[in-house]
C-alpha cells in the first residue's frame, strides 16, 4: 500500500493503474476509521480493481467554533486498518495541498441542501461538494463509495454528479449499526458511558417510524410526535430535527405514500449525532 500526500503523487499512482485497465475506486473519509469505513472500504475492494482511500479532516465543512480543530484523528491505526482491508493508496494530503491560495471556486448544490443538516449548518454541503469535486478531478475514479449513514449528503453527492455530469458511478452502502442500534461515527467517541447509552434512543425512535408506518400510519406530525415522545424521556438529548422527507427530493412529507427518509439529528453534550432510516408506506 502506498501513501500519497500530494496531488501529483496519487494522479502518478492512478495514472499507473488506470493503463494497466484497472477499475478506480474511491472512498472519500475524514479519517478516525470505524466499521462503517471499513464496510464501505471492503465494498470498494470488491467491486474496484484498484483502491484508494482519501483521509481528510475537510476544513471548509466545518462551521466556524465547530469540532475541526478536535475532530478525531487517528492516522498511524487508519493506515492499519486500510493496509489490511486491501487498499492500494491511501491519499492523505494536507490542508495546503489541498487548497492552496485562497479557495474562490464552490460547488453548490442547491434545494437538497437546504432541509434537514443544512438548516444548522448553513455552509456545511458546499465544503462537502467542493471536496469532493476536488477528489474526483485528482483522482478520477470509476466508482466512488458513501455511506447511507449520511443520507443527506449522499443524495447531494448523487445530484452534483449528475447535474455536473461527472463520469462516474456512486454506491451508496448501508448504515453500518452497533448491535444496540447506534448508528457506528467518529463522534460517538465524544460520549461518556451514560451519553452512550442515551444515544440508543435515537434508533429506538427511527424504529418507533418504523412500526408505525408498518401498522398503516402515514401523517407524519403523529409520527414526528411519536418520535419526539421517546427522544424527551432522555434529559440529555436535545433534539435538533425530526424530519420526514421524501426520499429523493428531501422535501417535507405531510403524509406517507411511497418512500420516505426519516431522518433525526439530536445533540447529546458537545456530540451532535445524526441518524435515518428509509420507511415505505407502500409495502404492505
Ligand atoms: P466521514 O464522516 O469520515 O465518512 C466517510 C464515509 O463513511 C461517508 O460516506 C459516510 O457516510 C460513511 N459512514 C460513516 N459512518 C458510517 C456508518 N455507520 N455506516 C456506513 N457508512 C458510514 O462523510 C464524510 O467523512 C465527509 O463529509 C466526506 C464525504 C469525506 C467529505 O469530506
Amino acid at each position: 500500500m502506498e501513501v500519497a500526500e500530494t496531488i501529483k503523487s496519487v494522479r502518478r499512482l492512478v495514472k499507473a493503474a488506470r493503463s494497466k485497465g484497472n477499475k478506480i475506486g474511491l472512498v472519500p473519509t475524514m479519517g478516525a476509521l470505524h466499521i462503517g469505513h471499513i464496510c464501505l472500504i471492503e465494498k470498494a475492494v470488491k467491486g474496484s480493481d484498484f483502491v484508494v482511500v482519501s483521509i481528510f479532516v475537510n476544513p471548509t465543512q466545518f462551521g466556524p467554533g465547530k469540532d475541526f480543530e478536535k475532530y478525531p484523528r487517528s492516522f498511524e491505526s487508519d493506515l492499519e486498518i486500510c493496509r489490511k482491508a486491501g487498499v492500494d493508496v491511501v491519499f492523505a494530503p494536507s490542508p495546503q495541498e489541498m487548497y492552496k491560495k485562497e479557495n474562490l471556486t464552490w460547488v453548490n448544490v442547491e434545494k437538497l441542501t437546504e432541509p434537514l443538516c443544512g438548516r444548522s449548518r448553513p455552509r456545511h454541503f458546499r465544503g462537502v461538494t467542493t471536496v469532493c469535486a476536488k477528489l474526483f478531478n485528482i483522482v478520477e475514479p470509476d466508482v466512488a463509495y458513501f455511506g447511507q449513514k449520511d443520507a443527506q449528503q449522499a443524495i447531494v453527492i448523487k445530484r452534483m454528479v449528475a447535474d455536473l455530469n461527472m463520469p462516474l458511478e456512486i454506491v451508496v452502502c448501508p448504515a453500518v449499526r452497533e448491535p444496540d442500534g447506534l448508528a457506528v461515527s467518529s463522534r460517538n467517541k465524544y460520549l461518556s458511558e451514560q451519553q452512550r447509552k442515551d444515544a440508543t434512543y435515537i434508533y429506538k425512535s427511527l424504529k418507533k417510524c418504523e412500526s408505525l408506518v408498518e401498522a398503516g400510519t402515514t401523517d407524519s406530525k403523529t409520527i414526528i410526535g411519536e418520535m419526539k415522545q421517546i427522544l424527551n424521556q432522555v434529559p440529555s438529548i436535545e433534539i435538533e430535527y425530526i424530519s420526514i422527507v421524501d426520499a429523493e427530493s428531501l422535501q417535507e412529507l405531510e403524509r406517507i405514500t411511497g418512500k420516505a427518509l426519516a431522518a433525526v439529528a439530536v445533540k447529546i453534550g458537545s456530540a451532535r449525532l445524526i441518524d435515518n432510516i428509509i420507511v415505505d408506506a407502500g409495502r404492505q
